[in-house]
């Protein structure tokens, strides 16, 4: 299939990019490098510079490569900006995701697949979360996914795109080539290791007083490859609707940081410091859909084995992006 892959220089667009053309699929990545990195697309696809704010633009690359499918993963996509800066979620994701989907039904692309989140869910409680669980985002940023959920299921209706919402809980590890790269970074993974490598002097606990057992958030953290892999399989499986996407079991953030100890063998210091706005309690997926309908199962599911391989690719690229070819 011929599939326009939009920030398919980032950490998930990248992963997934590859997997595509592994599948034997024609790739072409869209991408204003604000925040991805050439490096990361995979080589032998063609790298549309371009930001999806700007239409003109945006209708050219579609003109090119007329894509039968486009799988959308460019967007800002830090919760905690998201409530000190709403106006980059509420404003810029949902006008770059309406030009995507304005492109994608004026040329005739037949599929649209969409980076949703787990951020739609403001749970009380721990029972992990369905689709259908109640949609209530968490902040300026789940909510710019909601209202492009919202669309996409309108455009169906009006246009007959179909799409699928694959909604990630918390993304992380690495593949051998691609990993996470962001300045500033802001996840709890990499910047733990960040600490083990000398670059930071320690990590900080964003809240210890959640009902949670050991007071710290939980969250599901799922390997970029399984979401790559389940992208390929709703691609190609023509799912529709919405997906939650995690291993269906929960890590509070200090059973994450003895993790990261164990994983590189350094005491990566942590201080306690306040609440971050926008964070809830506990996310964890039930992703029991996925797995009905495409026989998905996560590969890499312990978040020991997740760290490690976040852990390689920073030993083999210790300058990330900048220290690739
Ligand atoms: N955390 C810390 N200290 C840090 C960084 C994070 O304690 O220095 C905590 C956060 O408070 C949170 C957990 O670690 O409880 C995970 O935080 P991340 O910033 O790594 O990830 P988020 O849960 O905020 O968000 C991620 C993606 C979102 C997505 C969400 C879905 O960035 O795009 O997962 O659950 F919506």
């Amino acid at each position: 299939m011929n599939i326009l892959v939009t920030g398919g220089a980032g950490f998930i667009g990248s992963v997934t990019s590859d997997v595509l053309i592994q599948a034997g699929h024609r790739v072409t990545v869209l991408d204003n490098l604000s925040t991805g990195h050439r490096p990361a697309v995979p080589s032998g696809i063609t790298l549309e510079e371009a930001d999806l704010l700007n239409r003109v633009a945006t209708h050219a690359v579609f003109a090119r490569h007329q894509p039968e499918a486009v799988m959308h993963f460019a967007a800002n996509s830090q919760v905690g900006e998201s409530m000190t800066n709403p106006w980059k979620y509420l404003g810029d994701n949902v006008a770059a995701g309406l030009n995507a989907m304005r492109a994608a039904v004026e040329h005739g692309a037949k599929r649209f697949i969409l980076s949703s989140t787990a951020n739609l869910f403001d749970v009380t409680g721990n029972e992990p979360i369905t689709e259908s669980t109640e949609v209530r985002p968490g902040s300026p940023y789940g909510e710019s996914k909601r209202y492009l959920e919202r669309v996409l299921d309108w455009l169906e209706k009006t246009h007959g795109l179909k799409s699928a919402c694959l909604r990630y809980f918390n993304a992380a590890g690495a593949t051998e080539e691609r990993g996470e790269d962001r300045d500033p970074e802001t996840h709890l993974i990499p910047l733990m290791l960040m600490v083990a490598q000398g670059r930071l002097d320690e990590i900080k606990i964003f809240g210890r007083d959640y009902d949670t057992p050991d007071g710290t958030c939980i969250r599901d953290y799922i390997h970029v490859s399984d979401l790559a892999e389940a992208h390929r399989l709703v691609l190609e499986g023509k799912g529709s609707g919405a997906y939650n996407l995690g291993n269906g079991h929960g890590y509070s953030v200090q059973e994450v940081l003895e993790a990261a100890r164990r994983v590189t063998g350094h005491a990566i210091p942590a201080v306690d410091a306040p609440r971050r706005p926008g964070d809830v309690a506990q996310l964890v997926a039930d992703s029991s859909k996925i797995h009905d309908e495409f026989g998905w199962v996560p590969r890499i599911p312990d978040i020991e084995d997740i760290v490690a391989s976040a852990w390689r690719w920073m030993q083999r690229f210790p300058a990330g992006y900048r220290g690739h070819s």
